[in-house]
């Protein structure tokens, strides 16, 4: 049985949201899957990661969809196509590998629901999400993966509480992508084990702006809303030219800017001068001697 499934890039924390908030961006993977009841596993890939992603069962994709065999297998031991052991993956990718657009999350929702539409749609979106969450770690880069649009993700032991809207006014999103990568591990490695409260009610104050500027489309507030305390200024070391990248941003007319995730990624949030913005922060990157290109991204529903 083949089953294709096209899955969004995403871009998470938006500043001060650590770990909870992301949004689903207009970037995408697309994998076609073949299931047979014996055979190999056989993974070509083509675009972002060819020649890098691994192309046998430690795939990520490969162990999500194991993880979905399980589960329906230990519920339902009657299903069949629990067992299926032959896999091909065809995979057509745009979402660059460790920049910070969710590519590892991607890979992981796709799994996912691809072998849950294999064995007849057992497992609802809520299930989904907690299996990737965590696969994952943490919520928010799967959490709009799984739905489009914006997500507010909380991890509870083994629940996600999770709450998906569309702001009220549209907006883009020029994402500037250096030439390296950098892996999530080690941007969380340079986290400090704890922040002072100072930094944390200044981040609560700006998550709740963001979520609520966002729901009802007040975007002027992005200026305020954008800026984080706790985890941008640590991996700042890591991104040559980050602070003067979001200045440019937003000197060529963007509401605001943020790390990607992780990063290396950097994001600005705008309603026009998308180009400029892009060439702006290509720009500012390339005087600190990071290679970058842009892209212009829209919000995924
Ligand atoms: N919230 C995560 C982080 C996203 O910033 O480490 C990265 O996948």
């Amino acid at each position: 049985k083949t089953i294709k499934i096209r899955v969004p890039g995403t871009t998470a924390n938006c500043g001060p949201g650590f770990d909870s908030i992301g949004i689903a961006c207009t970037i995408y993977n697309e994998i076609e899957f073949t299931f047979t009841p014996a055979g190999p596993i056989e993974i070509v890939i083509e675009g972002e990661g060819a020649g890098l992603l691994p192309e046998t069962a430690d795939n990520v994709i490969i162990k999500a969809v194991q993880m979905v065999f399980d589960r329906i297998y230990s519920r339902y031991p009657h299903c069949q196509q629990s067992r299926w052991q032959g896999i091909r993956l065809h995979m057509n990718n745009a979402i660059p590998l460790s920049r910070g657009l969710g590519s590892s999350a991607a890979a992981i929702v796709a799994g996912l629901v691809a072998a849950n539409e294999l064995c007849g749609n057992n497992l609802n979106k809520e299930e989904i999400l907690e299996i990737a969450s965590a696969m994952e770690g943490h919520p928010d880069n799967v959490a709009p993966a799984v739905y489009g649009g914006i997500t507010v993700s909380v991890a509870e032991a083994s629940q996600v509480h999770c709450i998906r809207f569309i702001p009220k006014a549209d907006f883009s999103m020029v994402v500037a992508i250096p030439e390296f990568n950098l892996s999530t591990k080690l941007a969380r490695k340079v986290l400090p084990d704890s922040v002072p409260f100072q930094d944390a009610v200044f981040n609560i104050g700006r998550t709740a702006l963001l979520v609520s500027s966002l729901y009802e489309g007040k975007l002027d507030f992005l200026q305020y809303a954008l800026i984080d305390k706790i985890h941008q200024p640590y991996r700042s070391k890591l991104i040559p030219g980050m602070p003067e990248v979001f200045t440019a941003a937003r000197k060529a007319g963007a509401l605001g800017a943020a790390l990607s995730g992780a990063g290396p990624c950097l994001i600005a949030f705008a309603l026009s001068d998308l180009n400029k913005i892009g060439k702006a922060m290509v720009n500012t990157f390339s005087q600190h001697n990071v290679k970058a290109y842009y892209k212009v991204l829209g919000i995924d529903q």
